[in-house]
């Protein structure tokens, strides 16, 4: 579609900056790796734990862009109050474009829940102790062994809750690529959106 063939009031846009798409696509790679060495790997975790431990940096800079990024990036762009959502909800099954300049509603609880997830999901790696005396995570010591065994615990159940995310934010993407016709993975590779903006 070119420019002059958009529908009023709709606009191309560089809404995703560089730092962002870089974070995102290193996310995926990170995590995947994570996942699957931490299911399927080898018995000595070292790449897990390197590959967890480039989780940890990338949710540090999310953190810091969430609070000095760019503004579609910025968390308090993205909080919006139970109208807001509600009314979103209700256009959700809407066969066409949000056109949403930047994360809609839904999206944001998604992108704040798979955050929070991850952080809860590298903490708990850090005090892991496995009982086989090599996969002892960094901060393990710092907790009796009944503590280690619930950070073990919790660490393998988030995994499987890191999983259902996962799927859900593909199946999601899937589905506004279907039943909306809106691409949004093109826009989290060059930056570049179709929005209408005055959405409040
Ligand atoms: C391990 C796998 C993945 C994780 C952990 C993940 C995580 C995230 C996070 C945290 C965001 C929010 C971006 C931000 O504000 O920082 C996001 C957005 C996004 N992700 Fe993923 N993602 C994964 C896989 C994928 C895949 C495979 C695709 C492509 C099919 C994808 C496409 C997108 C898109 C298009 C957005 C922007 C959504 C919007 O427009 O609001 N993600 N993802
Ligand atoms: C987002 C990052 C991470 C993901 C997705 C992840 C995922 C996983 C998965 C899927 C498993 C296997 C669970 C099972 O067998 O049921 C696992 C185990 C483990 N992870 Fe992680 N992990 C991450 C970060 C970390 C970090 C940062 C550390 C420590 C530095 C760590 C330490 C361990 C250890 C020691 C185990 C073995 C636990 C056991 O044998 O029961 N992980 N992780």
């Amino acid at each position: 579609m070119t420019d002059a063939d958009l529908p009023q009031g709709v606009t191309r846009e560089k809404i995703w900056d560089i730092g962002t798409r870089l974070f995102h696509w290193a996310l995926v790679i990170c995590v995947g790796a994570a996942w699957g060495l931490g299911k399927f790997g080898p018995n000595i975790m070292t790449l897990h734990f390197y590959f967890g431990y480039a989780v940890i940096a990338l949710l540090i800079f999310r953190v810091v862009w969430g609070l000095v990024g760019p503004a579609p990036i910025r968390f308090s762009h993205f909080i919006y109050g139970p109208r807001t959502t509600l009314r979103y909800l209700s256009t959700l099954r809407d066969r066409k474009p949000s056109y949403w300049p930047g994360h809609n509603p839904m999206g944001a609880l998604s992108v704040f829940a798979i955050l929070a997830l991850l952080i809860f999901q590298v903490s708990t790696g850090l005090f892991v102790d496995a009982d086989d005396y090599i996969n002892v995570g960094p901060l393990a010591g710092y907790l009796s062994s009944e503590g280690n065994r619930t950070a073990t615990f919790l660490h393998n159940r988030a995994a499987l809750a890191i999983l259902a995310i996962v799927i859900l934010h593909i199946a999601a993407i899937g589905y506004y690529k279907r039943v909306k016709g809106e691409n949004l993975v093109t826009p989290m590779i060059t930056g570049w959106k179709l929005v209408r903006r005055n959405k409040d």
